[in-house]
């Protein structure tokens, strides 16, 4: 999968949020780190056009992210950094089962992977739980697999371990490295990036720096503690 951003710029009416991003993204394993309000989300968020360029533009494997939503849509799957934000349905297998509808309109095949997607990550337990009972670490998996089952081309992930413990945290960097497909992944959990293709460090809303996870990590250690 290719990500093209072309002088990117995300403004508000406070603030320049992105103050122009070029960069050609298409490693397998893409890391993002960079200090609190820098622009890590929002410049994950450009890439499903959840948020768009005021200026400049952002491409999906040529599709541009204004003209082409839908299509976007179809290949980037988004983790929130707030899972809160992404499980709608009440129970569980529901929520799982929304998405899927069109992909795999046989119940019975639905079923099967809504097992696998939950079970992958270790709670195929709480298929039948009602979405709100969820502990935070339960809700942040539950949405991952959510996603997971999608079998998007690429899946940007912003911060998906801040609230699971090292199991899970193993469990989820298990998931991403067995991933058919491209990854993107914003995290303040370094360990996570280690053996990523790719990291950018993001400060002041413009990429500072592009390089391996060590040289990169190495960089934002420096510039950034
Ligand atoms: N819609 C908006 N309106 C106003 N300000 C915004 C908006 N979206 C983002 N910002 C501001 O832009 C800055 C960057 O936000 P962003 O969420 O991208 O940061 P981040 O790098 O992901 O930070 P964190 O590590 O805390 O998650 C922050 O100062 C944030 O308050
Ligand atoms: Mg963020």
């Amino acid at each position: 999968m290719l990500i093209e951003f072309d002088q990117a710029v995300v403004s508000t009416p406070q603030a320049e949020v992105l103050r122009g991003v070029s960069a050609t993204l298409a490693e397998r394993r893409i890391g993002i780190v960079g200090p609190n309000g820098a622009g890590k989300s929002t410049l994950a968020r450009l890439i499903n056009g959840l948020v768009m360029p005021s200026s400049g533009s952002v491409r999906v494997d040529g599709l541009d992210t204004r003209r082409d939503l839908k299509a976007v849509r179809g290949r980037v799957g988004f983790v929130f950094q707030n899972p809160e934000n992404q499980i709608v349905f009440p129970i569980v297998r529901e929520d799982l089962a929304f998405g899927l509808k069109r992909l795999a309109p046989d119940r019975q095949q639905r079923e099967a992977r809504i097992e696998s997607g939950l079970g992958s990550l270790g709670v195929g337990h709480l298929a039948d739980r009602s979405s709100h009972t969820l502990s935070g670490g339960e809700r942040q998996l539950v949405a991952l697999a959510a996603v997971l089952v999608m079998e998007p081309a690429l899946i940007v992930f912003d911060e998906p371990t801040t609230q699971l413990d090292l199991r899970n945290r193993n469990r989820v960097r298990e998931a991403i490295a067995g991933l058919a497909h491209d990854a993107i992944v914003v995290s303040h959990d370094l360990e996570l990036l280690d053996d990523f293709d790719r990291v950018l460090v993001v400060r002041d809303g413009i990429i500072a720096a592009d390089d391996t996870p060590a040289a990169a990590l190495r960089w934002y250690r420096e510039h950034c503690a």
